[in-house]
């Protein structure tokens, strides 16, 4: 049993691990602001765990979230490529400030090691399949310089302070508890609840961009190998989690439709700005260092998310 401090604990991916550690007996607790994160995420563990309302800008109240925490899983963020290209500042604040506050408290209070959330945007549009680590970044969007530069700071405080840092740049993620009506929400929640409530949804371009969706439970599995790989193989590295997959738009469309008798062909719009065309991860990095074998395939993560939201959303 250990004491993990969970950052964006209340939001889509950080309560996915909450309730993963809570399960095994861990000591779990969460720092949200709550903006984007919900009180519901929690609601089954609430009696069972600590939460902290708390901005990722407060480095004071960060630092204290940090006390007594054996390792630190970094979810908190301000996501979404179209969110940081049409309003940059607050996703700066959030996504590189309150990164380095996280570090500075975990350094600060003798934390054992940081897992950090990176993104597959830090590829960008350079030629080149399916993406490998070492593989020059080239960020396009404000998000992606933002999770980037996170990735840089938890290398550095591995190289200059000895804190353990582990990057997990994950492609696409989703499943249940993705929100799925904000304008920024990610494609495969917004396109499902669209469908179910018989809407068109519109598709960016001409569909035929690809990525590496990966549900949310492999995210999960990814993560608490993190923690348990030795150090001589994971700190200060950067992995590409992900299922090794590429599906387009077109076809993930097509899938979601059958699974929900959708009848209708989508509405398609202008490409959006700062949209990566296409993405691709080799996951053999992380399956040599850490044991990452994704456990849920891209079908398998579409049939449970789908019932998920159909339970959900109901009538
Ligand atoms: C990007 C990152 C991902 C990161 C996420 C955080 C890449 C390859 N991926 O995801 O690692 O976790 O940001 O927010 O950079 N789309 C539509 N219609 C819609 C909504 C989206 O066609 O209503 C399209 C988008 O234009 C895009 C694709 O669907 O081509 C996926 O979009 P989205 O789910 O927002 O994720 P990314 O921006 O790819």
């Amino acid at each position: 049993m250990a004491n993990y401090l969970i950052t964006g604990g209340a939001g889509f991916i950080g309560s996915h691990l909450v309730h993963a550690l809570v399960a095994r007996g861990d000591q779990v607790r969460v720092l949200d602001n709550f903006e984007t994160g919900l009180k519901k995420n929690l609601e089954p563990v609430w009696d069972r765990i600590e939460v902290r309302a708390v901005d990722l800008a407060d480095a004071d109240a960060v630092q204290s979230a940090c006390e007594g925490i054996d390792y630190v899983m970094h979810e908190g963020a301000l996501p979404s490529v179209p969110r940081s290209v049409k309003e940059p500042r607050p996703s700066h604040r959030t996504n590189i400030e309150g990164t380095f506050n996280v570090l500075e408290g975990a350094r600060l209070a003798g934390v054992k090691r940081v897992i950090y959330a990176a993104s597959s945007s830090a590829y960008g549009n350079q030629p080149g399949f399916p993406r490998v680590e070492t593989m020059a970044p080239q960020p396009l969007s404000p998000y992606a310089v933002q999770k980037l530069t996170g990735e840089l700071y938890m290398q550095a405080y591995w190289r200059v302070y000895g804190l353990e840092t582990v990057c997990l740049r994950y492609f696409n993620i989703f499943g249940a508890r993705q929100v799925p009506d904000s304008p920024y929400s990610g494609v495969m929640a917004r396109f499902i609840l669209m469908m179910m409530r018989g809407e068109r949804p519109t598709v960016f371009g001409d569909g035929e961009q690809g990525r590496d969706f990966t549900h949310v439970e492999n995210v999960v599995q990814a993560n608490l190998l993190a923690v348990d790989a030795p150090a001589t193989l994971a700190a200060g590295r950067v992995f590409n989690i992900a299922c090794g997959q590429r599906h387009t738009l077109n076809e993930t469309y097509a899938l979601l439709a059958t699974l929900l008798d959708f009848k209708h062909p989508p509405i398609y719009g202008p490409e959006r700005e700062g949209d990566v065309r296409d993405s691709l991860a080799d996951i053999s990095a992380a399956s040599a260092a850490l044991g990452y074998v994704p456990r849920i395939d891209f079908e398998e993560g579409l049939r449970r998310t789908v019932a998920w939201y159909r339970d959900e959303f109901a009538g």
